[in-house]
């Protein structure tokens, strides 16, 4: 009797360990009309803990203290980025957990200070919208000397980075220029570290949002995943020419090839066999800062008396600089020397080529 007790509750208890695993959906397949986002999509509890923030936001979670993880990116004046809870965090301690920071107040979010945004470009294409940016890291509570990594709605596990994170977008092409209603953005990764990021998000109604918005290199950065100038002082919205997806060139002799990063169990990545290509880029319309991101300015009763809003005039910028700063990795988990060696190899590189 009692060896069946023991057997009965033995098979109960795996029989739990079978449900928690397999009652989990993955984040990327949970589809949230937005009129129906729940207090917290992910509810579950594993080896990650649970869901530290909650998606449904509004006037009384706005601040800075805010643990929205409901996110925008609709336009160059109106978009969010993760961040941090508590300061001088690392991405890679922290990824599970970030929140939204945001350009706009009205959404439930923290307000991304001013001083923090350096340049911003908003760039439109075929199949996707992105946010590229050099940024004071520092202000949205990620370490400054933190080379940072990806957030993306997947993971090791389904359930994202951060747990439970929503991404919505009124500025699709397939939204038909209707501003009021917000779209869920399935494919997306947002990197950030090194003082620069980028948001890609993938129109759903394209049939590569998967491949554009890929989450398999987590460990080369901004400058592999989301090639573009990143100038300091800029901030403009352009239209732009899809990239090739992330990992995949074409090589001087015309032959397409992917690349795929090594584990990290084989040590650092000391070289990439080609270089991002930056899509062309039109109708490059530059603002000030001040304009774009006066509402946040408003919301901080004393900003900061250093400004290092654009003075950039009007002008249009008909392809992008081809040299990328060789700063702009910011791989995932990489150990810092691995990072400091690509730099250096990188630097080599570069120079080789300008030299030519
Ligand atoms: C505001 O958001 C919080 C956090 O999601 C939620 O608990 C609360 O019910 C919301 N309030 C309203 C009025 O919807
Ligand atoms: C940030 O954290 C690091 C590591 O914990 C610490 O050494 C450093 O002093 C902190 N910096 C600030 C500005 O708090
Ligand atoms: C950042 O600097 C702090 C000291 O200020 C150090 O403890 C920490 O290891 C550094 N982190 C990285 C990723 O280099």
């Amino acid at each position: 009797m009692l060896y069946f007790v023991f057997l009965s509750s033995l098979t109960l208890a795996l029989w739990n360990v079978q449900l928690v695993i397999t009652q989990d959906i993955p984040l990327a397949d949970k589809q949230i009309p937005y009129d129906q986002i729940p207090e917290k999509v992910d509810t579950d509890d594993g080896p990650r803990g649970i869901q530290i923030g909650y998606n449904r936001c509004n006037s009384t979670t706005e601040g800075q203290s805010s643990l929205c993880q409901t996110a925008y990116v609709n336009s160059l004046d109106d978009f969010c980025i993760w961040g941090p809870r508590e300061p001088n965090s690392t991405i890679a301690e922290e990824e599970g957990a970030l929140v939204a920071w945001c350009t706009q107040p009205g959404r439930g979010t923290r307000i991304i200070p001013p001083n923090t945004l350096q340049g911003i470009q908003f760039m439109r294409t075929p199949d996707y919208l992105q946010i590229t940016g050099r940024i004071d890291q520092s202000l949205i509570n990620i370490a400054s000397n933190d080379t940072g990594g990806e957030e993306d709605p997947h993971g090791a596990d389904g359930r994202g980075n951060p747990l439970g994170s929503l991404v919505y977008s009124n500025g699709f092409a397939s939204n038909n220029g209707n501003t009021n209603n917000f779209q869920q953005v399935i494919e997306w990764h947002n990197f950030l570290g090194g003082n620069i990021f980028c948001f890609k998000i993938c129109d759903p109604a394209g049939a590569n949002a998967v491949n554009f918005c890929q989450h398999i290199y987590d460990r080369i950065g901004c400058a592999y995943n989301a090639p573009a100038a990143y100038r300091l002082g800029v901030f403009e919205k352009c239209l732009g020419d899809n990239q090739d997806f992330p990992g995949v060139y074409t090589g001087p002799d015309g032959q397409v090839s992917t690349y795929f990063q090594p584990p990290e169990s084989l040590g650092p990545i000391t070289s990439i066999p080609y270089q991002p290509r930056i899509p062309a880029s039109s109708q490059c319309v530059q603002f000030q800062s001040e304009v774009l991101y006066s509402s946040a300015d408003n919301f901080f009763p004393k900003p900061t008396s250093t400004s290092t809003s654009s003075t950039a005039t009007a002008t249009t910028s008909v392809a992008n600089p081809i040299a990328i700063p060789t700063s702009l990795v910011n791989g995932c988990t990489s150990p810092a020397y691995s990072l400091q060696m690509f730099f250096i190899i990188f630097a080599i590189v570069s120079g080789a080529f300008l030299a030519m």
